[in-house]
């Protein structure tokens, strides 16, 4: 058996920076499964090349595996990637109805590209070759594959949440998307919730079962990365007397950082003891930098802390150190590692890994998280806040720093068995399972 695994995101991408050509990791969590799975058993992976040199390595050979990258011109990344995966698909399956531009041309030119997708499938796969597609931004791939009278087996993942049949039901291209998923032989999401949510809409709009097996398997991490002992040691003089509370998140409407902020500002209205005694350092990863929505979002999450630090900071202490910048890795387990408490409060979110990472690294910290994150409902032993009631997230955080050592102890044992058990190969074996 051979994989062709397909995102639209790809594993490393190159870009030109001055006459230098830089080349760079993508080290999400679903790159970094897939591609130990590849270098396992070997394969094709295929991908949008969206680094600004990627056009000169549309073919690369790694490790057991060769990457195919699929180029997109400006109209194709605009309509597919900003316009449709992003203005309508996004929005959509987290929820935010005010958020979605409905526009059906760019409803064309994501069906183009995903038939290009399609194409570039089907000229790399062998009789026995297994096709993997993941994510929203590919889910019409299935139906061109199966127009193609292409009849490998193929998984889909699916890495967001999936909505209520009523909701899904107000997007005027989903009874396709739906169709064209349910080709696939095997589609998983990662929780329950989001599997019974797409099989009733599957009924609700047919009026029977979809044609593929459905499964919640939940994505997991690689444990022996996100390890205390990998975490190199940072100074932090300034702050290494204060609680640490610690975040990380795309810049994305989904994350709550707004909300987070506010709830920041409300401990301290309702505890000011506790002025001078915790910083919170809030890391944003740039993200989707083209989409109207999000540099919106940056501008408000810029204020707001600002608003907050202006009110509270004093000569010695400024409650929030704000850092918008993609971090290293390393650097990203040092922050792990010396946190005591990880705020994780998306509004919605079909997984997080981040609680995952945090709960791997950490020997001292508390995680909270948002009783709406997919990861919530495995991770029994954090604390789970409403990320919409900042009473409860600023309660939330003064029980963790007040926790006492026997308690934080127990519920991190419990919470590392879990992460420990369902890995990044726990979740490839097991999915790959599912068509053997
Ligand atoms: C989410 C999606 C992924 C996507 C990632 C980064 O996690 O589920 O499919 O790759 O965000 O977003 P971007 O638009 O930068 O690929």
């Amino acid at each position: 058996m051979n994989y062709l695994i397909v995102t639209n995101s790809c594993p490393f991408s190159h870009d030109k920076q001055g006459n230098k050509i830089v080349t760079t990791s993508n080290v999400g969590g679903v790159a970094t499964a897939l591609k130990s799975m590849l270098e396992k058993f070997g394969g094709t992976w295929i991908c949008w090349g969206r680094g600004s040199a990627d056009e000169n390595f549309c073919e690369e050979k790694y490790n057991n595996y060769t990457l195919k990258r699929i180029m997109l011109t400006r109209r194709e990344r605009q309509g597919f990637y900003e316009e449709y995966s992003n203005g309508v698909l996004w929005p959509l399956f987290h929820y935010f109805r005010d958020k979605i531009k409905f526009m059906p041309v760019s409803y064309k030119i994501y069906n183009e590209v995903n038939k290009k997708f399609a194409k570039e499938i089907s000229q790399n796969i062998e009789n026995n070759s297994v096709i993997w597609i993941n994510d929203y931004q590919l889910t019409m791939v299935p139906f061109h594959l199966r127009q193609m009278d292409i009849k490998n087996k193929i998984i889909f993942t699916w890495h967001i949440p999936w909505v209520s049949k009523e909701f899904y039901s107000i997007l005027p291209e989903g009874r396709d998307i739906i169709q064209s998923l349910s080709m696939s032989d095997v589609l998983t999401f990662h929780t329950k919730l989001y599997t019974n949510n797409f099989t009733e809409t599957y009924r609700f709009l047919f009026n029977e079962k979809p044609h593929s097996k459905v499964y919640s398997i939940p994505l997991g991490i690689d444990t022996s990365f996100f390890s205390y002992e990998r975490a190199r040691k940072i100074k932090y003089d300034g702050i290494a007397n204060k609680k640490i509370i610690f975040s990380i998140d795309r810049l994305d409407y989904t994350k709550g950082l707004i909300n987070r902020v506010l709830a920041i500002e409300r401990m301290l209205k309702k505890f000011p003891e506790l002025a001078g005694k915790f910083v919170y350092v809030m890391n944003v990863t740039p993200s989707r930098t083209n989409v109207p929505e999000y540099i919106k979002m940056k501008k408000e999450i810029e204020m707001t802390v600002g608003r907050v630090n202006g009110e509270f900071s004093t000569m010695s202490w400024t409650p929030i150190i704000y850092m918008y910048r993609k971090i290293k890795d390393s650097t990203l387990l040092s922050y792990y590692k010396i946190a005591d408490v990880a705020l994780i409060t998306p509004l919605i979110d079909g997984l997080n890994l981040v609680s995952k990472e945090f709960i791997s690294v950490t020997r001292k910290g508390v995680l909270i998280i948002s009783k709406f994150a997919g990861s919530a409902c495995y991770l029994n032993d954090a604390l789970h806040v409403n990320p919409y009631n900042l009473d409860e997230i600023a309660d939330a955080i003064v029980t963790a720093i007040n926790m006492d050592e026997g308690e934080k102890y127990d519920r991190l044992q419990k919470l590392k068995m879990e992460v420990q058990k369902k890995d990044s190969t726990w979740w490839y074996k097991k999915i790959i399972s599912k068509v053997a």
